[in-house]
């Protein structure tokens, strides 16, 4: 047994479909689904980067971005919803290495997801804390810097952290963080059925942002609609691109619904729906949206934390509308925050199963029927680091990493094809090898626009994952040790 060993499928589906008290509980419905995945889609990138890659990159040809982005997901979602049609477990990516590229694969892209998922709901805790200061502060009530920044920042230029004057802790993102995490300790259902409200009141505010904005779109903020090149990323088509690398992160989080598929009701009928779903949703969404934002409001005045904002206050009728989209933001950014640290312990759950973690980790709570040791050691690790780190140093990590499990799984895809042509696929991508190829393709071409900075932090996080892949994983895993019995609970 080496590194290379895969997991058989027979043992994976039969894991998946066992029942009971130390199990995950079947209750998710495929509106659930889509509305988990819309949940974790809508939030910090629509609301805020939007306004930033059209300042910076792309001009009105933002919209060209997001349909570049829009399609990279596509084709990486369509693999997703094969595997998990055919592999429902809670695992996601990194079951479907573990069953097709071997053990060291699936521990690379385990640990990868760690950037997604915990760095992500971190990341957009932050940007949470932001709009809900703005909100109270705008209603007269000031919660001051020193409780609502975190001590330190990150700067880029220089690659060193600076203290931020009077920063001390950022409460408002640990707390909301923490609330989140009791939820989905109290349960899957409850869960669900409180990102079902929240989906429901941004969805609605965005609506009503398209809607009413387009009524007030001044057409002639669309010419150029590609600016004219200034340079490499600025403008032109590599601004484009450039922009379509940055707005990427506004759709990331259809793949965390395919961590529910232990807990879906219909798994081989509900996957795809949930992700491919909610991703159609969203893209039409966010095509629309940034059609409307950068009709309004002229594209370099959009490079603000704000430029929803922005773009409304050039319709002074709209003005009513300002409040709402705070709201809409808010709601937007905590289930984006719910339905990642949803994702994070099901992935830390399947691979303590797998013996890749301690067994500790691989326990379910006997009353709630949820992984509750991981939901809580990852929503602390996720509140400490929102409310102490320098969140900046993260966003493009999440970004990266998220693309980087995107490419496995499309690889995936193709690896499974031609070692097991023949096996049941309740959900079949389309066109292969040319829907992961382009799959692969679209995410690699994202990755290599980002940064050079970022690509070492990638580096060196996955180099620390494997250390402790030798130190732990290795002597530990199920197949290495050859122990067929799965953890049973408590
Ligand atoms: N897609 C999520 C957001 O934009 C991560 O906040």
């Amino acid at each position: 047994m080496g590194l290379w060993s895969t997991k058989s499928l027979d043992a994976i589906q039969a894991e998946a479909s066992m029942e009971g008290q130390h199990t995950l509980k079947r209750v998710l419905t495929a509106t659930n689904l889509v509305f988990l995945g819309i949940g974790a889609i809508i939030g910090a990138g629509i609301f805020v980067l939007t306004g930033t890659a059209a300042a910076n990159n792309a001009g009105p040809a933002v919209v060209l971005s997001f349909v570049l982005a829009g399609l990279g997901c596509l084709f990486a979602g369509l693999c997703y919803a094969e595997f998990a049609s055919m592999i429902p477990v809670a695992g996601s990516a990194y079951t479907y290495a573990y069953a097709t590229l071997g053990e060291l694969v699936a521990w690379i892209i385990g640990w990868d997801l760690i950037l997604e998922y915990l760095f992500g709901a971190s990341t957009v805790a932050v940007g949470w804390s932001g709009y809900f200061s703005a909100l109270l502060h705008k209603l007269g009530i000031d919660l001051g810097t020193a409780w609502t920044t975190s001590p330190y920042k990150w700067i880029e230029a220089t690659t060193s952290l600076e203290k931020v004057p009077g920063g001390m802790m950022n409460v408002p993102a640990f707390l909301l963080v923490l609330a989140m995490t009791c939820l989905l300790v109290v349960g899957i259902k409850e869960s669900a059925r409180f990102n079902n409200v929240i989906v429901f009141v941004k969805v609605a505010i965005v609506f009503m942002v398209i809607g009413f904005g387009f009524m007030f779109v001044n057409t002639a903020n669309w010419h150029p609609f590609i600016p004219p090149a200034e340079g490499p990323g600025h403008y032109g088509w590599s601004g484009i691109v450039r922009a379509a690398g940055v707005v990427f992160f506004a759709y990331i989080g259809f793949d965390a619904v395919s961590t529910a598929a232990q807990e879906a009701k219909n798994p081989q009928r509900d996957m795809p729906i949930g992700m491919l779903g909610s991703l159609a949703f969203c893209t039409v969404l966010y095509i629309l949206m940034s059609l409307v934002m950068t009709g309004l409001a002229p594209y370099k005045e959009l490079a603000v934390p704000h430029p929803v904002d922005v773009a409304l206050a050039k319709a002074p009728a709209l003005a009513w509308l300002n409040y709402l989209v705070d709201i809409g933001a808010i709601a937007g950014l905590a289930s984006v925050v719910l339905v990642m640290l949803m994702g994070q312990p099901r992935i830390f759950f399947t691979m303590a199963r797998d013996g890749l973690l301690p067994p500790v980790f691989g326990k379910v709570h006997p009353r709630f029927q949820t992984p509750y040791v991981t939901t809580i050691l990852t929503g602390t690790l996720a509140a400490i680091i929102a409310a102490f780190f320098p969140i900046d140093l993260l966003g493009e990590l999440v970004s990266i990493g998220t693309l980087f499990a995107f490419v496995v799984v499309s690889a995936g895809v193709l690896a499974l094809r031609y070692q097991k042509p023949d096996i049941p696929r309740p959900f079949k991508t389309p066109l292969v090898p040319l829907v992961p190829l382009l799959g692969m393709g679209i995410c690699l071409y994202l990755m290599w626009g980002l940064p050079g900075a970022t690509w070492e932090r990638l580096a060196i996080w996955l180099v620390l994952g494997l250390v402790i892949y030798f130190a732990y994983g290795r002597t530990h895993s199920r197949i290495t040790t050859g122990n067929p019995t799965p953890i049973s609970g408590n």
